[in-house]
């Protein structure tokens, strides 16, 4: 049939799809697409200190925690159903290299050890970038006259390669030891993805995945998550090393290196504006696949619903389902624990 005997024929007794739209338990048994807490990771602040959850402003309802809060959130995720947790750490001190990042008693480590022992049955994913443990807020070494690092051909502010490549294989390693499952490399430095999966081999964590944050564009939408990191850059912006939103083809261009170094796992990011992105690595690549619903998506939903303009919950759901939709096996988002309690509650 071609799309002009829809036309010709309107009133064809084929053509009535609202049919199995009549009942609820029909429209139950037609779904194409079902969203479960198993689909859910969350991704959480960690910091310094005791006893706290610091609320975060533009994102109601996370929290940068301490330790020992942290423990008490995880167990009620994994009650839930909520099968990982993504951490991202607020270090004490920031420096020019990061070096939080890779101190075996950093504030990520520390936290990995501790939700291993609470919660043993929890994948722990250590997000791998540099951005919330320099002083200038960029994912990596910078070229800055003066330092060690100085190279005087290469422009003043550029993010080094290389140096910060090498770097984020000696945190991976750092992160695996503390019990790290999966270490997430988010910086979009070129090489990343093999650099960390050759240090990991070679000190023996060759069981250790790797999920790539293989597609990752330069976004306005991470703003709140910028507050809740405290990591935005000093200067400039990311677009040097994070994707230009325009392009496609060059999406496809760092998955498939991504797959060439050796990831297990790939991601979009961005997810929500980007679906057409998931939809095509979901097409091209066998590898389990995540998308992360970022923090200005949260932080959207949250304002309007605020204003009595979006029902939350609803959208929240359509949203992920959405997601899921577009072809993600997995779905980093700050609504992992309310989503898990909405779906049990059915
Ligand atoms: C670190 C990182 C960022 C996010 C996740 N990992 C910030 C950034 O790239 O600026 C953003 C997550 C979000 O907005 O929820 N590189």
């Amino acid at each position: 049939m071609n799309s002009n005997s829809l036309a010709a024929q309107p009133t064809y007794p084929a053509l009535r799809p609202r049919r199995l739209r009549m009942h609820p338990t029909l429209r139950r048994m037609v779904r194409e697409t079902t969203l479960t807490p198993a689909d859910l990771v969350a991704p959480l602040f960690v910091r310094h200190g005791k006893g706290q959850r610091i609320p975060i402003g533009s994102m109601p309802g996370q929290f940068q925690f301490t330790v020992d809060q942290l423990v008490i959130e995880v167990r009620e995720l994994a009650q839930l159903g909520v099968p990982a947790v993504i951490l991202f750490g607020i270090p004490a001190v920031k420096d020019a290299v990061g070096s939080d990042n890779y101190s075996p008693n950093g504030i990520v480590p520390q936290a990995i050890r501790a939700i291993k022992d609470a919660a043993p049955e929890l994948i722990v994913l250590s997000d791998m970038c540099f951005c919330e443990y320099t002083d200038h807020g960029h994912c990596g070494i910078i070229n800055t006259p003066g330092d060690a690092h100085f190279h005087a051909h290469l422009p003043e502010g550029y993010l080094l390669n290389d140096p910060t490549r090498d770097l984020l294989g000696r945190a991976a390693v750092v992160h695996a030891e503390a019990g790290a499952d999966i270490i997430a490399p988010s910086g979009m430095v070129d090489g990343m993805v093999g650099a960390i999966r050759t240090a990991l081999d070679g000190a023996g964590f060759d069981h250790v995945a790797i999920m790539s944050y293989a597609v990752k564009f330069a976004s306005g939408f991470y703003g709140p998550f910028r507050d809740a990191a405290e990591s935005p850059p000093s200067f400039g912006d990311r677009s040097q090393y994070q994707m230009d939103p325009a392009n496609r083809r060059e999406a496809m261009k760092e998955a498939a290196l991504d797959v060439a170094e050796g990831a297990d796992m790939l991601m979009v990011k961005p997810a929500m504006p980007y679906l057409d992105i998931l939809a095509a690595i979901r097409e091209t690549y066998p590898l389990p696949l995540g998308a992360y619903h970022v923090s200005g998506a949260y932080a959207m939903l949250h304002a309007a619903t605020a204003n009595g303009w979006l029902e939350l919950r609803r959208c929240a759901l359509e949203s992920l389902t959405s997601i899921k939709r577009a072809g993600a096996d997995l779905i980093l988002t700050y609504f992992a624990r309310d989503a898990a309690r909405w779906l049990s509650e059915g």
